[in-house]
């Protein structure tokens, strides 16, 4: 009798523990227990280059309200849209100076509840950018924190005693060029800074900057916001000692010294700080995106949590890094992070990152290869985060004179390091002068290719790069496969041509990519795989084939992809 009670008070208890957890999760979207954000496809919008409404050059929130029903037509879930807070934009917005105020250059507190209506009544979510590691040095707290050494805020960010006659206290270098530390005359102290010296580094070791962080995303929540994409995460922690970094050899581009970033990257209470996040993200079924520059796939394993209680979607940056453009590179990536037995969160470029359009582009079928990435990507187990632009094949638009690089990184390490202007330009909306994206002198420069490359004329063009896109990702949102589907890589030796299942309950899509400039010819034997019919019906291709595929001999032009179902 007392066995059978206690019994059930434990299980009472465990049931009454597993409620806020159980509560935390929205419905799931699908029979596996698959949240929203697993089926959704995200992109990424840089609010400065996005639309313009005003004409004064700079894109705005107005602008992007305006697009919401592009994005729905493209198949677009959710947009995470780059900081837009007030910034004295010394990084572009990435120096917040107030995490719960619009910047009056992107609108109004108005314009966004006006553009949060427009994305729901687009089936839209909006993710906000959430810039945790720093904030600018206009921000309130640093005005107070840099006032005395006396003062409350003081121990909000990261200050220190010199070492010696006005020496930093230690050998650490800022990831954008110079010593990590910066003298302040009146508090005769160091501050840290990871980036520029106007970003100077919070103290996530001060119970005060754990809530007040945790409140500036509770404060987006509340407005409507269904996430955020939490930027550069692996440097929250440093230290506390402050021990020196071990020097590596060589100088980089900004001429300092190479170091191992042993002592302020990827500290193991980054991860702490993360599942606070999530507790608050979980009030609100909110999704968490992290800025995750990982080495390896453990470090990448790490971000979700041992007990998920970390980032839903760490991204998948070295996804960023693979090169060159092979069957064998993308497959052997691949094939590690989906073993890694978490959801993959895959992308292809951002605003610090060269498009990839022009980092695969071979000067002759560079449209084609857009296809191709953008057929594997797409069709791979996991969410995928595009970034504007992608879909219209926008290439990098670098500067060729140090006199107009406009992003500060690019000023100091010319001409080595010309900056992020590049993957940064206006989006490409019609051939009008500056693509349709102002009547006034753009921020930056628009390349000349959008006179083809832009979505008024993609649209009305059935192969164009816009077009595929569309047609994939309206795929993607209906294929039980597509979406909830295993992954399983077959022709594991070919190394021109790329090729994959995902099955699901009996049901199974095949994808082929020819990654190579050589035709190809490829057969397949599915039987291992429960697949025996010897025959695909047509998804979705860029070679001239059938409505169906004889799976004892795909021919494949130069870069293209096949899409199709194949069954028993
Ligand atoms: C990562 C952002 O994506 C980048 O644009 C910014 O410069 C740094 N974090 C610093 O916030
Ligand atoms: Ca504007």
């Amino acid at each position: 009798m007392r066995r059978k009670s206690s019994c059930l008070v434990i299980l009472l208890l465990s049931l009454f523990l597993a409620l806020p957890a159980m509560t935390a999760q929205s419905k799931p979207v699908d029979a596996e227990g698959h949240q929203w954000w697993q089926h959704a496809v995200f992109q990424e919008i840089y609010p400065r280059s996005y639309m313009d409404s005003n004409n004064d050059g700079i894109g705005d929130l107005n602008g992007i309200a305006s697009k919401m029903e592009y994005l729905k037509w493209l198949g677009v879930d959710a947009i995470w849209i780059a900081p837009a807070f007030p910034s004295p934009q010394v990084d572009f917005g990435y120096d917040v100076s107030d995490y719960e105020a619009i910047d009056p250059m992107y609108g109004t507190m108005d314009d966004f509840t006006k553009m949060e209506k427009r994305g729901k009544a687009n089936n839209i979510g909006i993710v906000f950018d959430f810039v945790v590691n720093h904030t600018s040095d206009k921000h309130k707290w640093f005005l107070e924190s840099s006032s005395s050494t006396t003062n409350p805020y003081h121990e909000w960010y990261i200050w220190k005693d010199p070492k010696g006659a006005n020496k930093p206290p230690n050998n650490w270098t800022s990831t954008f060029g110079g010593s990590a530390w910066q003298w302040n005359p009146k508090l005769n102290q160091f501050y840290y800074h990871y980036f520029y010296p106007q970003q100077p580094d919070l103290n996530w070791r001060n119970p005060k900057v754990k809530a007040a962080m945790f409140d500036a995303t509770r404060f987006w929540y509340k407005r409507g916001v269904v996430g955020f994409r939490l930027d550069a995460v692996d440097t929250l922690y440093e230290d506390p000692n402050l021990t020196d970094n071990p020097t590596l050899p060589g100088k980089n581009e900004y001429g300092d010294q190479e170091q191992e970033r042993k002592y302020n990257d990827k500290l193991p209470e980054v991860l702490q700080a993360l599942a606070g996040l999530r507790t608050v993200a979980d009030e609100y079924s909110a999704v968490l995106i992290g800025e995750t520059w990982t080495d390896n796939i453990s470090e990448l394993k790490a971000y979700y949590g041992a007990h998920h209680e970390g980032l839903q979607m760490p991204m998948d940056l070295m996804f960023t890094q693979l090169k060159p453009l092979s069957a064998a590179v993308f497959r052997k990536h691949v094939e590690a992070v989906d073993g890694s037995g978490e959801w993959p969160v895959y992308v292809m470029s951002n605003h610090d990152i060269k498009r990839a359009y022009s980092r695969f582009a071979d000067g002759k079928h560079d449209d084609d290869i857009a296809k191709v990435m953008a057929g594997m990507y797409l069709t791979l187990r996991g969410t995928p985060i595009m970034y504007y632009g992608e879909e219209i094949g926008m290439k990098n638009n670098d500067p060729t004179r140090k006199e107009d690089v406009k992003d500060p990184i690019g000023q100091l390490g010319w001409p080595e390091q010309k900056g992020r202007d590049g993957e940064r330009t206006p989006m490409q909306w019609n051939d009008t002068p500056n693509a349709g994206f102002t009547t006034g002198i753009p921020w930056l420069p628009v390349p000349m290719t959008y006179q083809t490359h832009n979505v008024e004329a993609e649209k009305k063009d059935p192969n164009s790069i816009l077009n595929f896109y569309k047609n994939l990702l309206a795929l993607r949102h209906t294929n039980p496969a597509l979406l909830d589907g295993d992954y399983v890589a077959v022709n594991q030796n070919d190394s021109n041509v790329y090729s994959y299942l995902r099955r699901y309950k009996g049901q199974a899509v095949l994808v082929v990519l020819n990654m190579s400039g050589i035709p190809q010819n490829v057969s397949f034997d599915l039987a291992k795989q429960g697949f025996s019919n010897g025959e695909a019906k047509t998804l979705l291709s860029t070679i001239n084939g059938g409505e169906t595929q004889k799976l004892s001999g795909i021919s494949l032009p130069p870069y293209t992809v096949y899409i199709g179902e194949v069954t028993k």
